[in-house]
């Protein structure tokens, strides 16, 4: 079974544990969910009113919505 979730974060949100930062991904692509990997990265040049999928190795491509 697969879904289409879609994601408009560019970029991690932090929230403090104890003495510790942790970024927490809001963008969908990073491979250690919850927290944020450095894969938003790739979303940083998106357009806007485009819609994009990333394939399971992180590339993108112009998708349409339904
Ligand atoms: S916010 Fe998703 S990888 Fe950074």
């Amino acid at each position: 079974m697969a879904r289409v979730i879609i994601h408009e974060a560019k970029g991690p949100i932090e929230i403090k544990v104890g003495n510790e930062t942790r970024r927490i991904c809001r963008c969908g692509l990073s491979k250690n969910q919850p927290f944020c990997d450095g894969s938003h990265m790739k979303t940083l040049d998106e357009q806007e009113g485009k819609l994009y999928k990333y394939d399971a190795n992180g590339k993108r491509s112009e998708a349409k919505l339904l």
